[in-house]
Order: C-alpha cells, then structure tokens, then sequence
C-alpha cells in the first residue's frame, strides 16, 4: 500500500484543535482511498519555548526534511511569547529553509456560508511570494532605546525569487481561467516594483494563452471587494500577498475558512499546509474553532501528494457539509460536530 509521511505539528491555540480534526478526516479519506498517512507529531509550539527556549530544536529543520509533507496549526501565544520571537523561530524558518516559495491561498464562497458581499460567484487563487520580499529579514536597529533610534528593514527582490513566483502564477492561471493578476506598487517604489512589473512583461511572451494585467496594490484590494468575480488568479509580493489573502479570507465567509499550502514546486523538500488563521488563544481548546480550513489545507496536501481523487473527495464532502448549514454560522456547531459531519460525508 502506498504510504506517506507527514510531519504534524499542532503549535499552538486552536491549532491543535483543528489539526486533531484535520487529521481523522485525511486519515478516514486514505482509507477509502486505499493509501496510508503516518504521522509524527512534534510539540513545537510557545509551550515549548517556554520549556527550552527554542520554538523547535535547533535540528528541528533537518528532523523535518525526511517528511513528505507537513501539517501544521497555528503558531503564537503573544501574552507569553512575543509574535515576532515565535514566528521567526517556527513557522517563517520552514517556509524559507524548505524554498516553499509559492504560498497558494483558494478564495472562494463553500456552499452554504454567506459572505459580506453581494458578488457569490468568485473565485480567486492567490499566489503570494513566501520566501523573500519585504519579509526577508534583512535589517537592524541603531541607537536602541535612545531618541536617536533608527529601524531599517529593507525588501530583497532577486531575480531568480520574481521569476519563479511569476512563472507559477502564470502555470496556475494556465491550468485555471487563463487571467493573471501580477500586484505590484511600482508607481511609488520605482525600484524593486518596476522590477517585478518588467519580469511580468518579460515572462508574458511565454504565456501567451495567458491573459496578463498588472494592477497596483490598492486598487486590486478594492477590486476584491468590488468585482471579485472578474479575478482568477492574484499573484503578489510577500507583504502584499499577507494582506491581500487577509481580504479574500473575508470575502469568503473568514478565516475558518481559508486554507494555505507552502509549496516547494521543485519538490527538493517538503511542502507545508496550514489554515491562515492563527491560534486565536481567545477561544482556544473550547471545543469551538472551525476545522474547515484546516481540513481544506489537508485537501490541498493530499492534491500536493498525488491523491488527487481523494482530495476531491474531501472537499465534496466539505461541501456537503456546509450545504446543510453546519459550520457555516461561528460557535454554532462545535468542532467535534463539524468534523463528525465531514468524516460522515466521505465516500
Ligand atoms: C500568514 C500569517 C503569517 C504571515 C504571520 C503569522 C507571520 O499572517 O500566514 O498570513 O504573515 O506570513
Ligand atoms: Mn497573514
């Protein structure tokens, strides 16, 4: 039998509520499918830093490179750890060491959920650059403390980075409507903005079943909200990317329900699958968060592995789900009873 191993780490909060019901049901789907996932659990997480000092040990990368996957929660309990300490110390070092460069984001309405919008018919794929760009790390600070303080964090766009997130964006869009929106603010920052919109020109003789056009970042995030229905895939910047999915989980219905996959498409090591939302610690462990997107993400990790019969399957049997109304109103339906429902509804 076919057998795959995933690397699960809970984190923290919700996280572990929701990767506990994400797992019955890719665990219930390989069943029917007739393949098997193993699991090896890591407790990276706050707790753990609390407990070590490190958010993961400091092979923590290699232990996880053997893995063909990783499921992960959620990372963060900023009233013991600080956001910018257990981030960088977790979840930011996987996606850069791993070159899970394409972070890829669905948007769009399940059966079932309403979304603030008028527009329903959407159906927007964001491709947000995962390794580089204004989160790149690269900066300092001077004169701390004193009144004579200076931060400096600079974005880096390579060559080689813009390329590769461009040409999968234009690959999605090939395989999906055929549209591409490439994001840039390349009227104000003249430098590495016009880079990206010249990569854009450039890459667009190689596509030409591709339908290109370049918008900046604030009229893109009206048009999300305005005329969702005329994108279809939305490629983007780190930053510009972090804030544009941050809309597009709100269109569609929130954050229970929008899924992510940090991918690696050279596959050199393993891709990474999380719901976008956070630990959000204030309804933490009450039994209520909604595994959606986290089962969602799991969906797009089996896709990642080759299963992609059997993430249909989950997805039909998420939408069978939400077409009878559970898990579509929050703190409705328990997470148990959304995930009894999905587990029930695969066939
Ligand atoms: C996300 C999150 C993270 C990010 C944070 C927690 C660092 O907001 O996955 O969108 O910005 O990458
Ligand atoms: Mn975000």
């Amino acid at each position: 039998m076919k057998s795959y191993s995933i690397a699960l780490i809970p984190g923290d909060g919700i996280g572990r509520d929701v990767t506990a019901a994400a797992w019955t049901v890719l665990e219930t789907a390989a069943g029917h499918a007739g393949f098997a996932l193993t699991v090896a659990e890591f407790p990276w997480s706050c707790k753990f830093y609390k407990d070590t000092g490190r958010m993961m040990p400091q092979d923590g990368i290699e232990t996880l490179r053997g893995f063909d996957a990783i499921l992960l929660g959620a990372v963060g309990w900023p009233a013991e750890v600080p956001d910018s300490v257990s981030l960088h110390g977790l979840l930011l070092p996987i996606r850069k060491a791993f070159v899970q460069y394409a972070n890829i984001r669905p948007h769009r309405l399940l059966p079932g959920v309403t979304g603030p919008l008028r527009a329903e018919s959407f159906d927007i794929l964001c491709i947000r650059e995962n390794t580089e760009g204004e989160y790149s790390g690269a900066g300092g600070r001077v004169h701390q403390g004193t009144l004579d303080e200076v931060a400096v964090e600079t974005s880096i766009f390579t060559r080689a980075g813009v390329e590769r997130i461009l040409r999968f964006g234009f690959e999605q869009a090939r395989s999906r409507r055929g549209k591409l929106a490439s994001v840039t603010k390349s009227n104000a920052q003249k430098y590495s903005m016009v880079f990206w919109d010249e990569i854009t020109r450039k890459l667009a003789a190689d596509y030409p079943d591709v339908e290109v056009t370049s918008y900046h970042v604030d009229a893109l995030a009206a048009r999300m909200i305005m005329a969702p229905e005329s994108l279809d895939v939305v490629v983007a910047s780190n930053l510009f990317g972090d804030i544009l999915t941050d809309i597009g989980a709100a269109i569609q219905g929130g954050l229970g329900y929008a899924a992510s996959a940090n991918i690696n498409p050279g596959r050199s090591a393993p891709s990474m699958f999380e719901p976008v939302h956070g630990s959000a610690p204030d309804i933490a462990h009450l039994g209520i968060a909604n595994p959606i997107a986290a089962i969602w993400s799991g969906a797009m990790m089996l896709e990642h592995l080759g299963e992609t019969a059997a993430a249909g399957r989950v997805m039909q049997a998420v939408e069978a789900t939400t077409v009878r109304g559970i898990g579509t109103t929050p703190g409705k339906d328990s997470t148990k009873a959304i995930t009894a429902a999905i587990v029930a509804a695969l066939t």
